[in-house]
């Protein structure tokens, strides 16, 4: 059935060269290997998971947040697009849409095509007065992506919540503001989700977690490697090593080999020395005047503060001003 008010746009992000990249992390003198591995199939319901358990309380506070949020009062006269970092699914999008008037487009932008078309099509079915452009992108191409094109004649309001901000690096953080600031250009809005500083014992505990959400996502890698590329690990030969780095203000989450051992992936060698680790993600933790600098920086101003009883987490509304 043609749905007239859905587009899907594929920029054909590159393929993920698996081995190419797990040969680099593990031959690199500072192990390494990304977290995007951990997301295959089960990985992801192994992530659900982590939402899920106790001491993980990002996702349920950040949707409480979101839900007790009366409206989000923007300064325009224009229709809003909503733009979503990393949207596949359209949970998230559903509650924005309750505390927002005149909605006109909804633009999800994520890696996951099959994911993120599929849901572009159902959301566009259940609200044929909503213009759905869905954009198969990686971060790297969003620069070049003519925004102004698709936006005109809207106010753009991008949605980036998960406190994702924090999985980059300084470097990386940056990059992605800048073209955040391209996408709502001088007169959008942002909505960001972040987590918030606070006492070290809950922060280890969420990425620690006592249902071993975390750990069995984090060693899922190991798993993979297994089952896709030939590998020989023996994975209760490392632990899921959770640390928060006060200074950086940041948790660092590594996989650790428990021995002196050799493994064997693809029919290559690598050793790791007992206690050596595997970095796998860092977190960061913000204060509300980091958020600030960071922010300002790139011409995107705070202006409204939703957080829980417990400052544990926030979503931040930021405009958009002249550098
Ligand atoms: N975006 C998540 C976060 O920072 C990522 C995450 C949660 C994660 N638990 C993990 C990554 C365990 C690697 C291993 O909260």
């Amino acid at each position: 059935m043609y749905t007239p008010n859905l587009r899907l746009i594929d920029l054909e992000p590159k393929a993920d060269d698996f081995l190419g990249d797990v040969e680099k992390g593990l031959n690199s003198a500072s192990k390494y290997l990304s977290p995007k591995y951990c997301y295959d199939q089960i990985g992801s319901k192994y992530f659900d998971d982590i939402c899920q358990a106790n001491d993980y309380y990002l996702t349920r506070v950040e949707r409480s947040i979101m839900k007790q949020i009366e409206m989000i009062k923007l300064d325009t006269a224009k229709p809003v697009a909503v733009v979503e970092l990393g949207g596949a699914s359209s949970t998230k999008f559903r509650e924005l849409l309750k505390h927002l008037s005149h909605v006109q487009m909804y633009m999800p932008i994520d890696i996951s095509r099959e994911l993120l078309f599929s849901e572009a099509e159902a959301l566009a079915k259940d609200l044929p007065d909503l213009q759905v452009k869905a954009v198969c992108a990686d971060y790297q191409q969003l620069a070049q992506f003519p925004w102004q094109e698709h936006l005109t004649g809207m106010t753009p309001l991008l949605f980036f919540p998960g406190s994702t901000l924090g999985n980059l690096s300084m470097e990386d953080t940056h990059a992605l503001l800048k073209i955040c600031k391209a996408i709502v250009s001088d007169d959008g809005y942002m909505l960001l989700g972040a987590d918030l500083l606070k006492d070290e014992q809950i922060l280890v505990n969420a990425y620690s977690d006592s249902d071993r959400a975390n750990e069995r996502f984090n060693l899922n890698v190991l798993h993979r490697i297994n089952r896709e590329l030939e590998g020989n690990i023996n994975v209760d030969q490392f632990r899921h090593d959770v640390r928060f780095n006060r200074a950086e203000k940041k948790i660092d989450i590594n996989l650790v080999s428990l021995i002196d051992q050799t493994i064997q992936i693809s029919g290559k060698d690598y050793h790791l020395k007992k206690d050596e680790p595997i970095y796998a993600e860092s977190s960061r933790k913000f204060e509300r005047s980091d958020i600030e600098t960071l922010t300002s920086t790139h011409g995107l101003q705070p202006t409204e503060w939703w957080t829980d009883a417990r400052d544990y987490y926030a979503v931040i509304l930021l405009k958009s001003v002249p550098i």
